[in-house]
């Protein structure tokens, strides 16, 4: 979608890190911004940046895994904006460290919550309305991890893939109903954010402790702090992900050196196709 001054965006998780860093993109960009956040007080902050750049932005209080709520503030950002162009489902958590068999039940159902059920509600609520327009772009922000299954980050790692699974199951709908409107997965590697204190936003019913012991989990968490150094910057991040949808792309990949796992990935499915043929 060729992206316009005065088109209106939707942007869940758009107080910080990767939302707030889209927002300032598209808002720099002349689209007005509907941002839609958990915590409060960063929402407040990031829409005192935003009109202090002169962007046009309204923010709503709102948990993405709370299907009514994510409804109101549809609703309410119809009657503010009169129409929604681009939907940003990008709100998420990281869970806890560790290996699937100490995985924690509070821990799945807090992060397929937020990631899986968010993105769903976000749909729900957002698309008939940019249906019955007849145009417009659904960004879901899903991961690396939704392509090539992370070690230890099992519930994470599930959840991003649904992420891709649904946004490949919503581009098959709207070309099945020749809708105008375009579907894109975005999967990046590391992307200068607050992910990693994800746990700032946990509810306090869906506590959770990790099960994993101490000096097993010290080795998983030097591990992942290592993958997590090198970062890239969250304004190139967004000005990748803002050509991806000017293009039209159904995976917005930003991280290139990450390609070659995803070939080897994609690869081993294509031999077990040609062995099984
Ligand atoms: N940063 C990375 O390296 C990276 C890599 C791949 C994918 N991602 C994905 O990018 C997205 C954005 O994360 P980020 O890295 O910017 O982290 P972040 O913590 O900086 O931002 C996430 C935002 O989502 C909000 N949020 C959390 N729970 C919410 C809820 N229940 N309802 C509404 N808002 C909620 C947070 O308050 C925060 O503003 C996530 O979906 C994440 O999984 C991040």
């Amino acid at each position: 979608m060729k992206l316009e001054p005065k088109q209106v965006a939707v942007i869940t998780g758009g107080a910080s890190g990767i939302g707030l860093a889209l927002a300032r993109a598209l808002g720099d960009r002349g689209l007005s911004l509907a941002l839609l956040d958990v915590e409060a007080a960063a929402l407040e902050a990031a829409l005192a940046d935003l009109r202090g750049r002169g962007c046009a932005a309204e923010a709503w209080c709102c948990d993405v895994a709370d299907a009514a709520a994510v409804q109101r503030v549809a609703t309410e950002v119809q009657q503010r904006f009169m129409t929604v162009d681009l939907l940003i489902n990008n709100a998420g958590v990281g869970g806890l460290l560790g290996p699937l068999w100490d995985s924690n039940p509070q821990d799945w159902r807090w992060v397929l919550g937020v990631n899986v059920e968010g993105v769903v509600n976000g749909i729900r609520s957002f698309l008939p309305r940019m249906l019955r327009h007849g145009r417009g772009h659904v960004v879901n922000v899903a991961s690396l991890a939704g392509l090539v299954a992370p070690p230890f980050m099992g519930a994470y790692g599930a959840s991003k893939a649904a992420v891709v699974g649904l946004s490949e199951s919503l581009a098959h709908e709207l070309a099945i109903i020749g809708a105008g409107i375009r579907v894109s997965a975005v999967c990046p590697g590391v992307v200068e954010s607050r992910i990693g204190e994800s746990h700032r936003n946990r509810p306090a019913e869906l506590q959770a402790e990790n099960r994993t012991p101490p000096e097993q989990l010290a080795r998983i968490r030097a591990a992942f702090d290592a993958m997590m150094a090198v970062k890239m910057p969250a304004d190139v991040f967004a000005r990748k992900v803002l050509a991806g949808i000017e293009a039209d792309e159904a995976y917005i990949l930003t991280h290139p050196e990450t390609h070659p796992q995803i070939a080897a990935r994609l690869a081993l499915i294509g031999q077990a196709a040609a062995q099984a043929a």
